[in-house]
C-alpha cells in the first residue's frame, strides 16, 4: 500500500503552518491516517541540522554548505519518517520539501536550480510529492507578518527583501517546471478562505 505525499510551499510568512494544522484536523476527522511533519526537521537528526542552518550565528555559512545541509536533513527525514509512513499507506503532510531548496538555494542563492536539483536527487532518489500546495503571497507581505509575529527570527528571515523576492521568482519557475503536481492558492485572502480553498483542492485530489 502506498500513501499520498502532500507538500506545502510558499514564501516565509505565507501561513503554511496554520493551513497545514487545519488540513490535518479535517482529514483526521474524515478518518484518514495522517502524518504531519516539516523540513528541515521532523526527526532528531534533522532538527539538529535545522538548528545549525538557521542559527543567527552562522552568517558565514556558504550557499553550497547550506544547500548540502538541507539535502542531508531531507535524506534522513525521508528515510526515517516519510517513506515508512507512505509504506503504511498514510497521507503525509509536509511543510516544505525539495522545492524549497530549488527556490531558496537554487534561485535565491544563485547556485542554479539544476545544480541543486542534482544534489537533491542524490538525497531523495525518485521520491517526489504527489501534490504540492503553493500558498501565494508577495514576499514583502510574508516578511511583514513574520516580523510582527511572536516567533523568533531565524537566519533566513533576516535575509534582505531582495533575496526573498528572488526566492519568489524561483518558485514561479519551479511551479512551471512541475506544473502537474503544483496547485496555487491565493494567500492574500483571509485565512479561513485560504484554508477552505486548500481543503477543496485536497478533497478533490484524495
Ligand atoms: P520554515 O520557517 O518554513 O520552517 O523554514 C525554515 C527556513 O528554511 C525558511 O526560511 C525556508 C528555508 N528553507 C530553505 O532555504 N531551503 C530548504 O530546502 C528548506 C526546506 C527550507
Amino acid at each position: 500500500m502506498t500513501g499520498k505525499f502532500i507538500t506545502f510551499e510558499g514564501p516565509d510568512g505565507s501561513g503554511k503552518s496554520t493551513v497545514i494544522k487545519a488540513v490535518e484536523e479535517f482529514l483526521k476527522s474524515e478518518g484518514y491516517n495522517i502524518l504531519t511533519t516539516r523540513e528541515p526537521g521532523g526527526i532528531r537528526i534533522a532538527e539538529d541540522i535545522r538548528k545549525v542552518i538557521l542559527s543567527k550565528e552562522n552568517t558565514m555559512m556558504s550557499g553550497r554548505a547550506e544547500a548540502l545541509l538541507y539535502a542531508a536533513s531531507r535524506a534522513q527525514h525521508l528515510a526515517e519518517k516519510v517513506q515508512p509512513a507512505l509504506s503504511e499507506g498514510k497521507v503525509v503532510l509536509c511543510d516544505r520539501f525539495v522545492d524549497s531548496s530549488l527556490a531558496y538555494q537554487g534561485y535565491g542563492r544563485e547556485l542554479g536550480i539544476d545544480e541543486v536539483w542534482n544534489i537533491n536527487k542524490f538525497a531523495i532518489g525518485d521520491v517526489l510529492p504527489d501534490l504540492t500546495i503553493f500558498i501565494d503571497i508577495p514576499p514583502h507581505v510574508g516578511l511583514n507578518r513574520v516580523q510582527k509575529s511572536t516567533r523568533k527570527l531565524d537566519r533566513l528571515d533576516l535575509e534582505t527583501l531582495e533575496f526573498h523576492e528572488k526566492v519568489y521568482q524561483g518558485y514561479k519557475i519551479i511551479i512551471e517546471k512541475f506544473k502537474d503536481r503544483f496547485v496555487i492558492i491565493d494567500g492574500n485572502n483571509p485565512v479561513e478562505t485560504v484554508i477552505e480553498d486548500t481543503l477543496q483542492v485536497i478533497k478533490t485530489y484524495l
